[in-house]
């Protein structure tokens, strides 16, 4: 047994007794039993290489191109991306990808390459592949962004599933991001990085690996080109990266390498090149559009485990009213439910929690609810019931129920993998809307057992109906949040088909945009805690999640004021702005730090709702082109070396650059700027990129920098729009655009550009349209026209 493990299970024995104890125990040797019964060993292999080249086929898009040991199929779709599989690998079937794959690029053809190679010529990338089973992404202009070796495998002498490893090459100058939400990033430094989605247990910082959102999805980023390549595995795996170096003087040059070795599953990817925009744009054709938060999800939301009663979410609400604080949603947790059982209500703590709810919306605030899949396993409860009815549980390979233990105790797990499951569990979320929730907080879906020796999950060897092909856990683990999620999402579009459902979950995996967000999780309340946080939003969004955001103040502990100051002002800007601690932590309200937070506080609320339209424009943005509202600050200039490695600091959408407070003890800090000029938003002071610059950090509020010629869309002191323009550099242009949408209904409405320029000493802002410019529909306000 782990420390974290014995932690873990004393938590769940503190929280519901020793007799929970005992189930742990319990659960934990059954796992054990189960996996010892269900996963025979392997017995000998024998490892296997694609061999010399034989023949080619071209067909459309690519063809297929035979080894001795193996083949590969190649084919650069209608959006630039280009796929290949190995062993007769296609596409599909896959949980990452949104609709069909998308159709060839008739224009790309295999033809024959030097030295018995072949290649394929798409518009934006060349693929070669060796005779031997190279295979290498070049840009049009021949250098070589990535060389993946001959594959190898590993096979049980007897036939069966093979394990297999990847390893590849990059630029000597590459950076590594993504593989979802890392702590120790945004860069992912020289290690090994699992690809098994994991609960740590306890509260994390940036040493803990792997978290809750794993996926086989790097972007590496180079002086050549951007590249995104995603390997369509769910299996476990690994990935060990290690940066290249670049020979000084006579030296040579080192690539960077990346190892994938995965457990099973095929071994396929789909490669993207570009800028990083395009680059996302192709992956979100690819995997979804993400889900549209409802305009009050991109406001403030506050969280507690341990409300407790309904008299106290009264009070906490009060408690920023009447000190005038912008609130726009609470969440309830875990202690609201009854027996802590999902889809039920503690009626004696919670009597009226219908009126509850319709009194907060009266006040523009929103209620949301934590759903955790695990289901108390009692006959008499309603959802274990109806499940047992419709045989929704995961069973092991006995054909038994599996039984871990989480909150409620002894509990079972809906096989998220099956179609019918998923449609069972959507329809609970009609009794959450008539308890007057209008937001989902989907947790413990690693899914999570508090076994207590080794993994607390489900055993490997659970049975998965894995949309009717079966399998076991190995397969189904990594996926299991992303078919709960759909479940919710499906089910709330076929219960409230005008709204847009809200819902954001602790784990999942490639393509979980296109259901929801998610956030970073326990994560430690302290400053490695905070940095974590920051780095788990920005590698997220590059792999194509774009709304997440941290505990504000951490989960576990209780914060310095100080410490809670900076979180908050950093959460301000992130997609998810939420508060949130555990039971035994400290508290979060703003007024609890003392008078000086509560006004820095205010600060950070009260612009954040300034912003509010802004972050709506945002997105919008990121549900039509891919784009993350939070990217790091080289998005536009990934040649730009020092950017790449720049981690503090951010860019919010196009026009703000955030540059959050991440260590004790400052008041100024260091700030890296990409090329242009970048306004403070509060002293209207230019500065001129690219440059480090030292900026006043005082306790009342972190740097944030407008780029010149911005359009952004604000609240206005009366509620309604205003266009806050920054004066473009002398000589230059400057744009934005705006999409206004204060609700949650489906209505696409329309993007309105923006363009700025200077006409003699002013600077004038139109409307663009196809019938010429116009006047702007709302209000101007034009700044940085102080440093004239
Ligand atoms: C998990 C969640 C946390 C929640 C707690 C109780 O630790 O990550 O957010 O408060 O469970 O439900």
């Amino acid at each position: 047994m782990d420390g974290r493990d014995l932690v873990r299970s004393v938590k769940a024995v503190g929280s519901t007794g020793a007799a929970q104890g005992w189930r742990t125990v319990r659960a934990a040797w059954r796992r054990r039993r189960a996996d010892a019964a269900g996963l025979p060993p392997r017995g000998a292999e024998r490892a296997r290489v694609p061999g010399p080249v034989l023949d080619v086929e071209p067909g459309p898009g690519g063809g297929l191109v035979r080894f001795t040991r193996s083949e590969l199929r190649i084919t650069v779709a209608v959006n630039g991306a280009v796929f290949w599989g190995w062993d007769g690998a296609g596409p599909e079937p896959s949980y990452a990808l949104a609709d069909r794959s998308p159709r060839p690029d008739p224009r790309a053809v295999l033809e024959p390459d030097k030295d018995g190679a072949w290649r394929v010529v798409a518009e934006r990338v060349t693929v070669v592949i060796s005779r031997n089973g190279a295979v290498e992404v070049r840009t049009p202009g021949g250098v070589t962004l990535r060389r993946d070796l001959p594959p190898r495998w590993w096979e049980p002498v007897g036939g069966g599933r093979a394990r297999w490893m990847q390893r590849s090459e990059v630029a000597a100058d590459a950076r590594f991001f993504g593989l979802g939400g890392r702590a120790s990033g945004p860069r992912l430094r020289d290690g090994t990085y699992r690809l098994w989605n994991t609960d740590p247990g306890l509260a994390f910082g940036p040493g803990d690996d792997p978290l809750y959102i794993t996926m086989p999805v790097q972007m590496v980023v180079a002086d050549a080109a951007t590249h995104l390549v995603f390997h369509d595995s769910t299996w476990d795996g690994s990935v060990t990266l290690r940066e290249g170096e670049e020979g000084a003087g006579s030296g040579h040059d080192r690539a960077g390498t990346s190892e994938l070795r995965m457990d099973g599953g095929p071994l396929r990817c789909w490669v993207m090149v570009g800028t990083p925009a395009r680059v996302l744009h192709a992956w979100a054709s690819l995997t979804g559009a993400a889900a549209l938060p409802p305009a009050w999800a991109l406001g403030h939301h506050h969280a507690r485990w341990g409300f407790g009663s309904e008299q106290e979410v009264r009070r906490i609400v009060a408690g920023y009213q009447d000190r005038g604080l912008p609130l726009d949603a609470v969440h309830l947790d875990i202690d609201h439910f009854d027996a802590h059982q999902v889809f039920t209500v503690d009626r004696e703590r919670f009597p009226k929690l219908p009126v509850v709810a319709e009194e907060l919306r009266r006040d523009g605030i929103r209620l949301v609810s934590i759903v955790d899949p695990a289901v108390k396993a009692e006959a008499g409860n309603a959802v274990y019931d109806s499940g047992s009815e419709v045989d929704a549980f995961v069973r092991d390979s006995a054909g038994k129920l599996v039984r871990g233990v989480v909150w409620p105790g002894e509990a079972v797990y809906p096989d998220f993998t099956r179609a019918r499951v998923r449609q069972w569990w959507g329809e609970f979320y009609e009794e959450r809307l008539a308890q007057g929730f209008a937001g989902f907080w989907h947790d413990m879906n690693e899914p999570v057992s508090f076994t207590a020796f080794g993994e607390n999950t489900l055993p490997r060897s659970a049975r998965h109906d894995l949309e009717g092909r079966g399998g076991d856990h190995r397969e189904a683990h990594n996926v299991y949040a992303l078919g709960m999620a759909r479940a919710g999402y499906e089910g709330l579009r076929e219960l409230t088909p005008r709204g847009r459902p809200f819902i954001f979950s602790r784990s999942g995996w490639a393509g979980m945009q296109r259901y929801g967000g998610t956030w970073s999780g326990d994560v430690a309340t302290d400053w490695p805690g905070l940095r974590a946080s920051l780095s788990l939003v920005v590698g997220l969004g590059l792999c194509g999640v774009p709304y997440s955001g941290p505990d504000v103040g951490g989960f576990d502990g209780s914060p310095s004021p100080e410490l809670y100051l900076r979180w908050f002002q950093l959460g301000a800007y992130l997609p998810l702005f939420r508060t949130h601690a555990s039971l035994r932590a400290g508290r979060r309200e703003p007024w609890e730090f003392g008078d000086d937070v509560l006004e820095h506080a205010r600060v950070a609320l009260v612009e954040r709702r300034r912003l509010l339209p802004y972050f709506v424009t945002l997105a919008h943005l990121a549900r039509r082109t891919g784009a993350p509202y939070v990217r790091p600050v080289w998005w536009g200039v990934p040649e730009d070396r020092a950017l790449r490695d720049c981690e503090d600091t951010f860019l919010l959408g196009d026009c703000l650059l955030v540059a959050p407070v991440l260590d004790p003890g400052t008041d100024r800090r260091a700030v890296q700027l990409p090329r242009g000029r970048w306004y403070d938003t509060v002293t209207e002071e230019a500065y001129e990129g690219p440059a480090q610059v030292l900026l006043d950090a005082p306790m009342s509020r972190i740097p944030v920098l407008a780029r010149a010629g911005a359009v952004v869309p604000v609240r206005g002191d009366d509620g309604s729009l205003e266009l806050e323009v920054w004066a473009p550099a002398g000589g230059r242009t400057g744009g934005g655009l705006v999409v206004r949408d204060t609700g949650d209904s489906w209505e696409e409405p329309e993007i309105e550009r923006y363009v700025t320029r200077w006409e003699g000493q002013r600077v004038v802002v139109e409307r663009d349209g196809e019938n010429g410019p116009s006047e702007p529909s709302c209000p101007v306000r034009v700044r940085g026209l102080r440093t004239l």
